[in-house]
């Protein structure tokens, strides 16, 4: 959301456009396949197609039709089937879901509510309003929501129903790494109107100099890895990383597979050779840890990944994004499923942070040291359930965004969070080291 829009007519507009973006998306990800695809569950760790559908459309009625407009529920006898914590994702193709037409329907009458809601608030005078911030919130859910059944259409098998255009190819020649200097910088936002509690609030974290990579870690750099049996030796990986390496029996990414003298990738129903300068897609935060150590290197933590992003020594402030305050554009970087892959590594030079790193935002998630942890001052915002009942250890946090994530749902201080083991996600990093010299 661009920071200039205090006039409530501009903020109505940009707001309709962003519920009308999130809700194309989850039509283009849900007319694509059958009715049978749509209840099916491609996977345990996912929801049926149809449980997505019809929870933006209840999230949706939940927050702005009765908690912002003081309606009465519309259908109180579901509410229970689409509370993310009511039911495991493994357990919804059990429950007596709306099937796909009256999940569709549903949907649709709460966003035809939600326009006439949104034409007669003044968008100002209740923290849930200011600056729509309630709004923001449901448009960035239901995007996040299309990346989740985005990663469905991964895990399903059958033929690709996809179709996207590649993203543009990398020209330049860069350093592997580059150099961020000590100081302080300021972490976190106050100002960012529709930032979620847990990017709250802005405070100062001083870090010593450190080199990171320019961009994010290649599959060919993580062939090498392979090759030299990374996952073979013990020496690279925490005990509980080990342990789970020779539970999962993993000895590549997922959705690899080897074929003679090359590997292979099924990505989105289609099988081609693993595209060596591409970033390294679908990887655990355990193997991401033990290819560092590999490497003689480490992860970054969350604060040197944000300081790396947002943090200009001309100015010594914090932007937004890499580049700047702009929105971002298809020039800056891979977002929104415009591509259905990563960009090749060093990509988007337009999208460059002050430091030459490339790539933070868009392409892939990055998996950092850190633990999920809230910042100083934190308080819990709009409700408990969506960061703070996840704070802890067993929680890896991720930055970035990937290409399946919308630019509404994506800025510098976003964070996200996931256990060690996952990795249907569209997880990659890259890697770090102490700059004792700088
Ligand atoms: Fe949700």
């Amino acid at each position: 959301m661009n920071a200039d829009r205090t006039d409530p007519a501009v903020l109505r507009e940009a707001i309709a456009a962003e519920l009308q973006t999130a809700r194309d998306r989850t039509a283009a990800l849900t007319d694509c396949v059958d009715d049978r695809d749509l209840t099916a569950q491609h996977s345990p760790l996912m929801s049926p197609l149809v449980w997505d559908l019809a929870h933006v459309g209840n999230q949706e009625e939940l927050w702005l039709l009765r908690n912002v407009g003081g309606h009465d529920p519309m259908h109180p006898e579901i509410d229970p089937l689409y509370d993310a914590f009511e039911h495991s994702r493994a357990e919804r193709p059990g429950l007596p879901l709306l099937p796909p037409d009256e999940a569709r329907r549903y949907a649709h009458e709460v966003r035809g509510r939600v326009f006439d809601l949104l034409e007669a608030s003044p968008l100002e005078g209740a923290p849930l309003l200011d600056a729509g911030f309630a709004f923001g919130m449901i448009a960035q859910h239901e995007q996040q929501h299309d990346e989740t059944m985005l990663i469905t259409h991964q895990l399903r098998q059958g033929a690709a129903v996809l179709a996207a255009p590649p993203p543009p190819a990398a020209a330049d020649r860069l350093p592997a790494e580059v150099l961020v200097p000590a100081g302080p910088f300021i972490m976190g936002t106050d100002t960012e109107p529709w930032a979620l509690d847990n990017e709250r609030p802005a405070h100062q974290v001083d870090l010593p100099a450190f080199r990171l990579d320019t961009a994010p870690v290649t599959n060919a750099a993580y062939q090498e890895f392979i090759a030299d049996g990374g996952y073979l030796d013990p020496r690279w990986w925490t005990a509980e990383g080990w342990t789970h390496r020779m539970q999962a029996g993993l000895s590549a990414p997922l959705f690899w597979s080897r074929d003679g003298g090359q590997w292979l990738r099924r990505r989105f129903g289609t099988v081609e050779p693993v595209p060596p300068d591409e970033p390294v897609l679908h990887v655990s935060w355990y193997e991401a840890d033990a290819y560092a150590r590999w490497a003689g290197r480490r992860l970054p933590t969350e604060a040197e990944w944000e300081k790396a992003a947002r943090y200009d020594p001309a100015t010594e402030r914090s932007r937004r994004y890499p580049w700047g305050d702009q929105e971002p554009s298809a020039e800056h970087a891979n977002l929104g499923q415009r591509h259905l892959q990563p960009a090749p590594a060093g990509s988007y030079p337009a999208g460059a942070a002050p430091c030459g790193a490339r790539q933070l935002i868009g392409d892939v998630w990055e998996w950092t040291a850190s633990d999920f942890l809230p910042y100083p001052g934190f308080t819990a915002w709009p409700y408990k359930e969506y960061s703070e009942v996840f704070f802890g250890p067993e929680y890896k946090v991720l930055r970035g965004g990937s290409f399946a994530v919308a630019p509404v749902a994506c800025r510098g201080t976003f964070r996200n969070w996931d256990y060690p083991v996952r990795r249907q996600i569209f997880s990659g990093f890259r890697t770090a080291r102490d700059a004792e010299d700088a």
